[in-house]
């Protein structure tokens, strides 16, 4: 891991580890439809209620993805993986009770997925994975970790392939911030932006998982910058 790299992964540690307590009040006001973007996250595994399907939570975060996981198939085996200790404690205490749950404090370049999962999901995470070529690559890890049929779901924000269409999404971001934050407190929102994000642009990342070998790629749900990709193995 390169000097720059490890820096870079240490501020994302070191933001959310100092975000932890607010996180879930915060990300609301930060993303817009982060609840119907999850659910549709959710929506999307073809798994019958009732049974236990194998899932990897990446970047489980303080675990709201992984909870609506859990409410839909209370018997997952969920695996929650996040380099930062302090939002992995945040889930673990919100999880309480549910009986299959591991959790696993790793970063995503150093992570070795294990074999034969239903269902791997994402929520808000990947976009923190630094290169197109690492985030290829990261799929092609993902795929293999999956069972024949088994699903990849990412729910992120995305990039566009134009300009003008780009600079709209960004204004509706803006706009929608301006409603639940001050000033400053978009502008903080922004410079972490471009200090620690690098989204990928959606038809790229279309491309990417059909070429690692994934059979069928979707997009299950979009409004500007938000989407939720689905892919089967
Ligand atoms: C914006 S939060 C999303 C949390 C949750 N999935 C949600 O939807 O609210 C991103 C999470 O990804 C984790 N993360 C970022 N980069 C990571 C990496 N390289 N390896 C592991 N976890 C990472 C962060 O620690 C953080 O908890």
């Amino acid at each position: 891991m390169s000097g720059e790299h490890g820096d870079r992964m240490a501020s994302i540690r070191e933001n959310f580890s100092g975000r932890s307590e607010v996180y879930d009040s915060d990300i609301i006001r930060l993303v817009p439809n982060y609840e119907v973007m999850l659910r549709a996250a959710v929506d999307s595994l073809p798994f019958d209620t009732g049974t236990s399907p194998r899932i990897v939570d990446l970047g489980t975060g303080t675990g709201a993805l992984a909870h609506r996981i859990l409410t839909r198939y209370p018997q997952a085996q969920l695996l929650c993986v996040d380099m930062t200790k302090e939002m992995l404690q945040k889930a673990q205490s919100r999880l309480n009770g549910y009986p299959n749950v591991t959790y696993l404090e790793k970063d995503f370049y150093d992570l070795q997925m294990p074999p034969g999962q239903d269902a791997v999901m994402a929520s808000l995470s990947l976009h923190h994975i630094v290169t197109d070529e690492d985030k290829r690559s990261f799929y092609a890890k993902v795929l293999r970790s999956l069972r024949p049929g088994g699903v990849f779901v990412n729910a992120d924000a995305v990039l566009s392939t134009d300009d003008w269409v780009e600079d709209l999404y960004m204004r509706r971001w803006v706009e929608f911030m301006g409603g639940t934050l001050d000033e400053q407190g978009v502008q903080a929102v922004l410079d972490r932006y471009r200090r620690e994000d690098s989204l990928p642009v959606l038809m790229d990342q279309l491309r990417w998982l059909s070429e690692v070998g994934f059979s069928k790629v979707d997009v299950i749900w979009k409004n500007y910058m938000g989407a939720v990709v689905w892919a089967r193995k």
